[in-house]
């Protein structure tokens, strides 16, 4: 298996993995130690079978930089169990840490899936319930690939549902401001719903004041996906697959897509995205959950929050990107240092004043190319850590502005402003309109392909001096 890659400012990564069998999981770990660590090299890497290790540093990037694959140097998947799509309890997968060499086995990687109640068209859904080793738990419906419960420890090992949502599929079905869904095709906005490919404009619905948002009336939030299990080495997930048809909510092209949950060993929650099409169109997949790491016990003025980015895409009063690209420093958009999201949000910035608080793109540093850390996010009260790393070029930082208390969530939490925070991994808003943005034009026989992670952790109290 051969994963050669570009390191942030063109300069070569080159893994190459032979057969490691019973060493993977700890050169998995090796390798994600040298290249978290070493941030100011470029390296190849090479195992061979016999366990030797070449290292080559090469010339200095800029940025933490991951392989791609986010570390997941396993070998291949273990094809999904068919047998599994039916039944209450469809499969239980059976992998502890101490299956694959750990010590601390503590429970199994588990999955079931279970029926999740129809859709008004008769469209049976299922809920794919994942548990790791470590207890981290998510929830996942077939209706628009949401994520319906996200459970991570606190610092002292106490487990909360970390993300907003509906206690039942009926709010869901009715009245989601995307909870936990998948967006598409095309995610954020398309300036008054118009684009222009190979001289032929298009035309799609304007579901944002004059604008065009997440796919339209019927996105890929809206829709069924088909499902199946999945499970290997370092995780199990839900592989779901979507056709968008030609001309569905107005853009061309039969779309093929693929979007895979992975609850990992590492406490990560990993997206991996897969689209082809059979005619030219656009494509900006991404997840828009809202997270909240005290558990919604409170608004998430509290958290801090690190972007890796020094500019952001500033937008007119629609929150369409003016095409500028403008650096953060000396602005309240500037969290390349840990900043609580309630030091500034009310500041007097024009950008600010549009989005009603932060509802902006942020241009990452080094993004686009290979798994980067896009954003941190740290809650001091129960010590959770959230780490966002993702293949894509930006990340929306929403801070739950249109939360206004008139949505009771699940265990009847009310969402009071500022709730919950999205981090939408993506190609920047209103790209088919932006020739200077990084396309997302995506043609026959291309492949769409990104990767986004969210990583969980806790960190230690800090005491106070007396
Ligand atoms: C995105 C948008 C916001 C808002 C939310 C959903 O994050 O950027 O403006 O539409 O989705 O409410």
């Amino acid at each position: 298996m051969r994963r050669p890659g570009l390191c942030a400012f063109g300069f070569r990564t080159q893994i190459i993995v032979c057969d490691l069998e019973r060493k993977v999981g700890m050169a998995r770990e090796q390798l994600r130690l040298v290249l978290l660590g070493v941030t100011s090299l470029s390296i190849t890497i090479i195992f061979c079978p016999c366990g030797l290790l070449l290292a080559d540093f090469g010339e200095p990037p800029r940025l933490l930089v991951e392989d791609k694959s986010g570390g997941e140097l396993a070998p291949a998947r273990e094809p999904a169990p068919r047998e599994a799509k039916a039944g209450v309890i469809a499969a239980k997968v059976g992998i502890s840490r101490a299956d694959s060499g750990g010590k601390e086995a503590k429970q199994k990687m588990n999955i079931e899936v279970k029926p999740f109640g129809q859709t008004p068209l008769g469209e049976k859904l299922d809920l794919y319930s994942l548990a790791n080793s470590h207890g981290l738990k998510a929830e996942i419906m077939t209706y628009g690939a949401i994520v319906v419960s996200l459970q991570v420890p606190d610092r002292q090992g106490r487990m909360d549902d970390i993300v907003l949502g509906y206690g039942n599929l009926t709010d869901y079905l009715t009245k989601n401001p995307y909870f936990g869904a998948i967006v598409g095709r095309y995610g954020n906005r398309i300036a008054k719903g118009k684009f222009t490919l190979d001289g032929v404009q298009y035309s799609l619905a304007a579901n944002d004041g004059e604008n065009h948002l997440h796919g339209g009336i019927k996105g890929f939030d809206k829709v069924v996906w088909k499902a199946e299990p999945i499970k290997h080495r370092d995780g199990v997930g839900v592989k779901l697959m979507y056709l968008a048809k030609d001309g569905e909510e107005g853009y061309p092209g039969n779309l093929s897509c693929t979007v895979t949950y992975t609850l990992t060993e590492r406490n990560e929650l990993k997206i991996e995205y897969l689209a082809t099409t059979d005619k030219p169109t656009v494509v900006n997949l991404t997840h828009h959950g809202y997270f909240n790491l005290t558990g919604c016990q409170r608004d998430i003025l509290g958290h801090e929050i690190m972007l890796n980015a020094d500019r952001f895409t500033p937008v007119d009063a629609g929150l369409i990107p003016t095409g500028e690209l403008r650096l953060v420093k000396g602005t309240p958009m500037d969290f390349t240092r840990p900043t609580p999201i309630g030091d500034r949000v009310g500041s007097n910035y024009e950008q600010l004043k549009f989005g009603g608080g932060y509802d902006h793109n942020w241009v990452l540093n080094g993004g686009g190319r290979v798994l980067v850390l896009a954003a941190r996010v740290y809650e001091a009260t129960t010590g959770r850590v959230m780490d966002v790393l993702t293949t894509e070029p930006g990340i929306q930082f929403y801070c739950g502005n249109f939360l206004d208390g008139t949505i009771t969530g699940k265990k009847g939490i009310v969402y009071n402003h500022r709730y919950g925070f999205c981090l939408e991994t993506q190609h920047y808003p209103d790209s088919p309109n932006k020739p200077n943005f990084p396309s997302t034009v995506l043609r026959p026989g291309e492949t769409y392909e990104t990767t986004t992670i969210y990583r969980f952790s806790t960190r230690k109290a800090v005491r106070k001096q007396m």
